[in-house]
């Protein structure tokens, strides 16, 4: 198509070589990661010509955070991925610091419209640097994109005052039913807290400020990085990743978390009145979604399967980090979102194996429940008539020495995942709790292993723990554990990469 400059041929390049560095079985099997280097962010999630295209923030020449890339990949189902060249390098003026996220939208005439934040690093009186952001665009065919003549099309000149030009980024562009363009993005605003700001396009190219979406006073950390913005089963939802966060009893942890907010959009004011907050997800690493409408109508979310401030827990031999969680259809369910694999998933299990009425008590293993790629869906409960059982345990990627574990006392309704023995040296956080809803010692857990990580379905999705782990492969094994007796009943499939 169109003349690619030298940073991104460069860039291509590299990426084809370096990936054929890298050994099949030394990456996750269904989860996408970084084609070399770095990953972090979903960029640019959308459905164009047939196919699902997603693009990530990229560093291809280190597996560090560095200038940012777009780096992109393209699938049928969600699980299989096919990596394409990057799509956008650091290579003008206004962006020459980095392409941060953003998010794609089809044009009228077929095209696809990435929307990203272009950063551009500015000396200041005082000798220190700051990043001014701006919002770009670059169009292609699905394969190569060719940014815009006038970029950037929103800039801190339209902005109102107190909204600051230096946190200004990620935005998310839809369409509404009657093809008018929107995009919400993320801002700090006068209190140093973050805001999210509304824009609107007719042709997607000339946007026009509108108004502050909603603000968040302080109340949940400080900036809000990678808003999304949708309506989900007669709601609305924000979805948005707060840095700084304090925090408040099981809901919130320290540092960078997800932050979903339900309730309504005033259509008139273009306000957003939310009604009940909640973490997206309540285990280790999960960061900065972005969802799609799938083409049967589901909503589907996908993150990046991290936390930036464990970023130094990673095998030193791999020339690549970074992994997007599995992609989670959405719903909404007693005013709570709900997140469950995609339908997908399914088809790759193979070789079931299901156990009934396992008395679990002491440490028990079981035949043919094994494996690092696998699909577990365990139902506990207090054995019939006796009393409750003091605690549950489901150790796995387990061999002599290392294993991570789930562990759920009921006495407080307490489910814990701790990888602290799955043979991590770093000095940071490998467990995190998070009280759930059981129904005295009733618990349901879908548990998804993927060589380097464990997303875990609670309660047919009600909550959801994510942590990574690096754990040597050949730790294979499962075992469980009761103190008391607990009844399990446990069916597993090994997913299978065909
Ligand atoms: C979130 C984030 C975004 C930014 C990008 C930079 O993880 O900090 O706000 O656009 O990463 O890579």
């Amino acid at each position: 198509m169109n003349k690619i400059s030298q940073v991104l041929r460069d860039a291509h390049r590299y990426e084809e070589n370096a990936e054929k560095m890298i050994a099949e079985e030394d990456r996750p099997a269904f989860h996408l990661s970084a084609r070399t280097g770095w990953l972090n962010d979903p960029n640019g999630f959308s459905y164009y010509n047939g196919k699902y295209h997603l693009f990530y923030q990229y560093h291809p020449y280190d597996s560090h955070w560095g200038p940012m890339h777009w780096g992109h990949a393209v699938s049928m189902d969600l699980l299989h991925w096919e990596y394409y060249p990057a799509a956008l390098a650091p290579d003008e003026v206004y962006d020459k610091d980095g392409c941060f996220s953003g998010s794609a939208v089809v044009l009228d005439d077929g095209s696809h419209l990435l929307m990203y934040t272009g950063v551009v690093k500015e000396q200041q009186s005082d000798g220190t640097v700051r990043e001014v952001q701006t919002q770009c665009l670059a169009v292609g065919d699905g394969t190569d994109y060719e940014k815009y003549a006038k970029n950037p099309v929103i800039d801190s000149k339209v902005l109102p005052e107190g909204c600051s030009r230096y946190d200004f980024r990620d935005p998310k562009i839809w369409r509404k039913k009657d093809g008018t363009y929107c995009c919400v993005v993320g801002n700090r605003s006068d209190d140093k807290s973050g805001q999210i700001l509304l824009f609107s396009s007719r042709d997607g190219f000339t946007w026009n400020y509108e108004n502050v979406l909603i603000s968040n006073r302080n109340r949940f950390g400080k900036m809000w990085e990678c808003p999304d913005f949708f309506e989900l089963d007669g709601k609305w939802v924000l979805l948005t990743s707060p840095m700084d966060m304090l925090p408040s009893g099981f809901e919130y942890h320290n540092g960078n978390n997800t932050l979903c907010l339900i309730g309504d959009f005033d259509e008139e004011q273009n306000i957003f009145n939310d009604q009940h907050n909640q973490s997206i997800d309540y285990g280790i690493d999960f960061y900065a979604p972005q969802t799609i409408v799938t083409p049967d109508g589901r909503r589907v979310m996908i993150g990046w399967m991290q936390n930036w401030d464990t970023c130094s827990f990673r095998t030193q031999h791999m020339s690549w980090f970074g992994q997007m969680s599995l992609p989670r259809e959405l719903s909404i369910k007693n005013g709570r979102l709900y997140q469950n694999p995609i339908k997908e998933l399914e088809q790759m299990r193979a070789g079931q194996v299901g156990y009934k009425n396992v008395s679990v008590a002491g440490t028990v293993c079981l035949d043919g429940i094994r494996g690092r790629k696998v699909d577990m869906e365990i139902a506990i409960a207090p054995e019939d008539g006796k009393e409750i059982y003091r605690k549950f345990a489901v150790r796995f990627a387990q061999n002599e020495q290392f294993y991570t574990s789930l562990s759920f006392h009921p006495g407080d309704s307490i489910l814990k995942i701790d990888r602290k023995f799955s043979g991590s040296r770093r000095a940071i956080i490998h467990q995190r709790r998070s009280q759930v809803n059981d129904d005295r010692g009733k618990l349901k857990l879908r548990i998804i292993l993927d060589r380097f990580s464990a997303e875990v379905f609670v309660n047919d999705g009600e909550q959801v723990l994510t942590s990574v782990l690096y754990t040597e492969q050949s730790a294979d094994g499962i075992s469980f554990l009761g103190d008391g007796v607990v009844k399990m009943d446990i069916v597993k499939y090994d997913l299978s990469e065909c």
